[in-house]
């Protein structure tokens, strides 16, 4: 087995390691090595879990487990599932040492981690991810939160996992579309602060689309060193850290006025961000080259440029003002003076958002 790279992700006092690379479910000692008491329930999905919990049982030999598999998807982030986790740990008879894995993609994660953050006022969490999201996006920074009938998110929590180990492999059965959504963020990291990043995603294009491991294993490592290094700076999300919502606003109103679940998230932000792009460029704040980069970029990931047709602009403008990231009645958006350096505005001309998207 190859070494797996391991980055150590800080955050204010509590500091936590990520192992990435293959063959890691497998690697019983590592993963163990995060298990404080003996109580330890397994959380994960109906897709998921036929195929990969099987990897964990021998490590789990010996301890007091239990395992609860909910439907796959996002229609599960609910706190009726929350409580099923608080009901499995209860006839567990977890204490405060106990521990939940999450095995799975950001569902699974977001809502095990809410519920090892409120059990007995807070657990311990170990994500194990399977799809890209929650691998370069979801298991840095530790939100943690479910949906409510009124938002996505609504109830939530910050709690930091013990260590986050993310098994290279899972990704070889990930649905092609929801891993080109998780290259969307990836790119997302390039083009707020990296722009050799950029051109290294240019290069390894290809690579990316045939999954090739190393690639992976690098991708993932350096898309959660720079989520690392801005959450560092910013642990509650004042100022830096909004700069991962580049092209996000324009993103929301797209998924809202499309209907959630047409666009996948990360297929929404690449329309996004493109549009983010395309503003900054007619503001005259960056060239139209780098949009071009950008759009470049996108279409070599297979990754869509264009929102749906027919979509009307007034609607979407109206999505976009009601975003909760807005601040005082103003529209809060992340532009970019080119690849690798966006900035957060708050007083860009309504006409011009309606240009971009008209
Ligand atoms: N906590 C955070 O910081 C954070 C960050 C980003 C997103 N999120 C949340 O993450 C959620 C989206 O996460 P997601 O895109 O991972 O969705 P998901 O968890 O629903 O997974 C997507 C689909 O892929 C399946 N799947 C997962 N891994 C697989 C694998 N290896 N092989 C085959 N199928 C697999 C799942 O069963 C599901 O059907 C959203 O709820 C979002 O709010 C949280």
């Amino acid at each position: 087995m190859n070494t797996p790279l391991r980055i150590d992700v800080t955050l204010g006092q509590h500091s936590y390691p990520l192992h990435i690379g293959p063959g890691l479910l497998k690697h019983t000692a590592l993963w163990r090595s995060y298990l404080r008491g003996v109580h330890v329930l397994l959380v994960s999905d109906t897709n998921v879990a036929p195929l990969y919990a099987q990897r964990l049982y021998a490590g789990l030999d010996g301890l007091s487990w239990s395992e609860l598999t909910l439907p796959a998807g996002e229609p599960s982030k609910t706190l009726a599932n929350v409580r099923q986790v608080y009901e499995a740990l209860s006839a567990l008879g977890a204490n405060r040492d106990a521990c939940v894995i999450a095995l799975g993609g950001g569902v699974i994660g977001d809502l095990s981690g809410f519920a090892a953050a409120s059990w007995m006022r807070g657990i311990d969490f170990l994500p194990l991810p399977t799809t890209l999201l929650a691998m370069v996006d979801a298991s840095v920074g530790g939100k943690t939160g479910v949906n409510l009938p009124a938002g996505k998110n609504l109830v939530g929590a910050f709690h930091q996992p013990r260590g986050v180990v993310i098994d290279t492999d899972t990704l070889a059965t990930l649905p092609e579309r929801e891993y080109l959504a998780g290259l969307a963020e990836v790119v997302k990291y390039g083009a707020i602060f990296a722009a050799d990043f950029m051109d290294w995603l240019a290069i390894h294009s290809h690579a990316l689309q045939e999954r090739d491991p190393q690639v992976l294993a690098e991708t993932i490592a350096r898309s959660c060193r720079y989520k690392a290094a801005i959450v560092a700076q910013d642990p509650t999300e004042q100022g830096q850290r909004a700069l991962l919502n580049f092209g996000h606003s324009f993103a929301h109103a797209l998924e809202t006025t499309t209907g959630y679940g047409h666009l996948l998230h990360g297929e929404a932000v690449a329309i996004g961000m493109l549009q983010a792009a395309r503003l900054s460029t007619r503001l005259g704040w960056a060239r139209i080259e780098d949009e071009q980069q950008l759009g470049k970029l996108l279409a070599a990931l297979h990754l869509p440029l264009e929102p749906p047709p027919g979509l009307n602009a007034e609607t979407l403008l109206q999505h976009m003002r009601l975003d909760k990231k807005n601040q005082g009645g103003h529209l809060r958006l992340i532009l970019w003076h080119g690849v690798g350096q966006a900035e957060m505005v708050t007083d860009v001309a309504e006409t011009d958002i309606l240009a971009i998207l008209g």
